[in-house]
């Protein structure tokens, strides 16, 4: 018997019962279809979703030069997220996104960075939550896919808004919330205070999903208990620890958690840069294994070494080589120390 039996295992989004209640971040730059797979495939995950996807950039010809919008059937149920801050514009691509099969259309309200707040997207609308509303209103009239909000508490502690903004969202049609609760102003740092998810949840009654800094299973199933969140989202612990989705599911049944040893990590990422090399080519490949080897590796000791010696390579062979040979040396301490 599991001392978490009792916690919440799913909601719904609309119609759509998301199970179990523990879904993946979009992060742009990572959460692509090779991605998502690959989480999918380890088991626990209960939904995905697209990158940020620029409401201005679903046309036949944006799309085919940034595969944003890709997914394979496995993948379902799928939300994509689309970002703007034009009604019309952002309804327009809504539809679009529902013809090509998305089951959740996720509006983002939380990007904090400068190059998508400077137009007046992503948490710049929490500044002007009439514009957000219309926003809003018109992307539900446009589509009948369910219509969810991923947004932050505030554009800064002086202007927090979350309370006004979920009630303001929930009387517009939206079906579920994701907050990631720190402030614009406060981009990643300090901790996402996860008492304003329960505050939420006492004033709306459609599910709220908590957002940051989730990257433990115990933690995450406390969370859940302690915020009462309908959900949990997680983004960088997935990159960290792409079990963690497992692990809690597990926790959860009482099982005894999978432990991923060194030799683990090493096989996933050989397993993502095939996939990669395969599904993007030599020199896409290359560049996403550059980007993101530093936080698939955060948590191992000589990281930074690790991360050094990917960024020199010059072909994903050459890439591989370097992982393969690091964990193996990481697995011999002796070895470690002499190279
Ligand atoms: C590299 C990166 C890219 C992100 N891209 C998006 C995005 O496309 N859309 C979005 O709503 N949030 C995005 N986020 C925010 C995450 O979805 C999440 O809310 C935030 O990272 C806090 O959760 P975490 O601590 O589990 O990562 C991104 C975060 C990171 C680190």
């Amino acid at each position: 018997m599991s001392i978490y039996q009792n916690i919440p295992s799913e909601y719904h989004v609309g119609h759509i019962r998301i199970a179990p209640n523990i879904v993946l971040a979009p992060m742009v730059g990572v959460t692509d279809s090779i991605f998502r797979r690959m989480i999918l495939s380890l088991g626990g995950c209960g939904l995905v979703s697209s990158e940020m996807t620029n409401a201005a950039s679903v046309s036949p010809r944006a799309r085919s030069r940034h595969n944003q919008l890709e997914f394979l059937p496995e993948e379902r149920p799928i939300t994509m997220q689309l970002s703007g801050n034009e009604p019309d514009l952002v309804a327009q691509a809504a539809k679009t996104v529902e013809l090509l099969g998305a089951d959740i259309l996720d509006i983002n309200c939380g990007c904090p960075s400068p190059k998508v707040t400077g137009g007046g997207h992503g948490s710049a609308l929490l500044k002007d939550l009439c514009k957000m509303e219309a926003l809003i209103k018109a992307v539900i009239a446009a589509v009948q896919i369910p219509v969810t909000l991923k947004y932050r508490a505030g554009w800064d502690e002086d202007s927090l808004n979350y309370l006004d903004t979920a009630r303001m969202a929930e009387a517009a049609g939206i079906k579920a919330l994701a907050l990631h609760p720190r402030t614009r102003a406060q981009l990643y740092t300090g901790t996402a205070d996860w008492s304003r998810i329960r505050e939420v949840r006492e004033v709306v009654s459609i599910p709220v999903v908590g957002s940051g800094d989730v990257k433990d299973a115990a933690e995450a199933l406390r969370r859940l208990e302690v915020y009462n969140a309908s959900g949990i989202m997680i983004g960088r612990g997935a990159m960290e620890n792409p079990w963690i989705f497992m692990q809690i599911a597990q926790l959860r049944r009482g099982e005894p958690m999978f432990v991923p040893q060194p030799s683990d990590k090493c096989d996933f990422l050989v397993r993502y840069i095939e996939m990669l090399r395969d599904e993007l080519g030599e020199r896409l490949g290359l560049n996403k294994t550059k980007q993101l080897i530093g936080q698939f590796a955060v948590d191992l000791p000589y990281a930074a070494k690790l991360r050094e010696h990917v960024h020199r390579s010059t072909t994903l062979d050459d890439a591989r080589t370097l992982i393969e040979d690091f964990f193996a040396q990481h697995s011999d301490p002796a070895l470690v120390s002499a190279s």
